[in-house]
């Protein structure tokens, strides 16, 4: 059988990275086998949150995975808080990973670096992820590009997990798109967008009006040239205009680079704009008629007895192994 877990932090307002290198997939993979999406909460409180501002968001980006096409008759959609044997599991991982291991996380590094002060969950935190999809038995995580690094320690954990205390852990694969995992920022297309990166800049949040994004796009960095062209290396601005237009249009980057032959970048931006106009319009409308706490409070609440149940037998298998 396979079962899909994945996650999304509510640490910002979603962006179009999110949406195109994770949400996208959800929706797809909902019909192709059992899924579990979670709201990890207990991820965003390891760097300072306003409670209510943080409790908002959360059910929030339930909404907004709803919004996406995530259907909850299909997929388990929760809150990570909600199902208290997250931190359980994760502080018993923390018993058997190693801080060589998590020394070599490149995305510890990039978050802490020039912070005069860090919670040691920040540094922790992938542990957490580790217990997170180990939870659920998942087979496959769908994620971006950054989260790599993630799956690789979650699976060298439940590697070594299973062969000191016996089959414990089914060993989960990272599940990325061969196009589309790294949406680029588009003030700097050389770093990844982020929804919570400094410049607003730099990303598109999926709510957001045409004409705020219209602008951003518009000033998109791209270079000199004015030559329509995927390479990623040397044009890394205009290929990651190119990879949005894609994912958007459902059509290959081949199919574009033909079509806009000859033209420059202004028409491709122009056209850009009105395409995730009616995209991203038709999330926001269904987002808003979806605006009911009641309706929400009651997905929220089946979802997460449903994700318990099996959360709690794992741990229960864990506890057992290692004479707890
Ligand atoms: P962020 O890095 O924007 O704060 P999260 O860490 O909560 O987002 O990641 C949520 C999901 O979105 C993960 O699967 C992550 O790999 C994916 N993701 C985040 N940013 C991008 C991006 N720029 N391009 C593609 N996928 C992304
Ligand atoms: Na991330």
């Amino acid at each position: 059988m396979r079962r899909v877990f994945s996650g999304v932090q509510p640490s910002g307002n979603l962006t179009i990275g999110n949406y195109l290198g994770a949400i996208k997939q959800f929706v797809e993979l909902q019909n192709e086998a059992e899924a579990l999406y979670c709201v990890v909460d207990l991820h965003a409180i390891t760097v300072p949150q306003d409670p209510a501002e943080l409790r908002k968001r959360s059910r929030e980006i339930v909404q907004l995975y709803l919004a996406s096409g995530v259907d909850p008759n299909k997929a388990t959609v929760f809150i990570q808080s909600h199902v208290k044997e997250h931190a359980e599991l994760g502080w018993i991982l923390q018993c058997a990973s190693y801080m060589g291991e998590l020394n070599r996380m490149t995305q510890f590094k990039d978050k802490s670096e020039g912070k005069q002060s860090v919670h040691v969950g920040l540094y922790t935190y992938p542990i957490l992820m580790a217990a997170d999809i180990l939870l659920y038995d998942a087979t496959h995580v769908p994620v971006g590009d950054d989260q790599k690094q993630h799956i690789e320690l979650t699976r060298d954990i439940a590697e070594r997990f299973n062969g000191r205390f016996g089959e414990t852990f089914v060993i989960p694969e990272p599940q990325i798109q061969k196009f589309g995992a790294r949406i680029m920022a588009l003030d700097e297309p050389t770093k990844k967008m982020s929804k919570s990166a400094e410049n607003e800049n730099s990303r598109i949040a999926i709510l957001e009006q045409p004409s705020v994004f219209k602008k951003k796009i518009m000033r998109a960095v791209t270079d000199t040239e004015n030559e329509i062209r995927f390479d990623e290396e040397n044009k890394p601005g205009i290929s990651n205009l190119l990879t949005i237009y894609s994912l958007f249009a459902n059509a290959s980057v081949e199919e574009l680079v033909a079509r806009y032959q000859g033209q420059g970048y202004g028409n491709l931006k122009k056209d850009l704009v009105e395409l995730m106009t009616d995209k991203l319009s038709a999330i926001q409308k269904r987002y808003e008629e979806l605006n009911d706490p009641a309706e929400l409070d009651k997905i929220l609440v089946a979802s997460a007895e449903k994700a318990r149940t099996i959360a709690e037998r794992t741990v229960n298998r864990v506890k057992d192994a290692m004479g707890l």
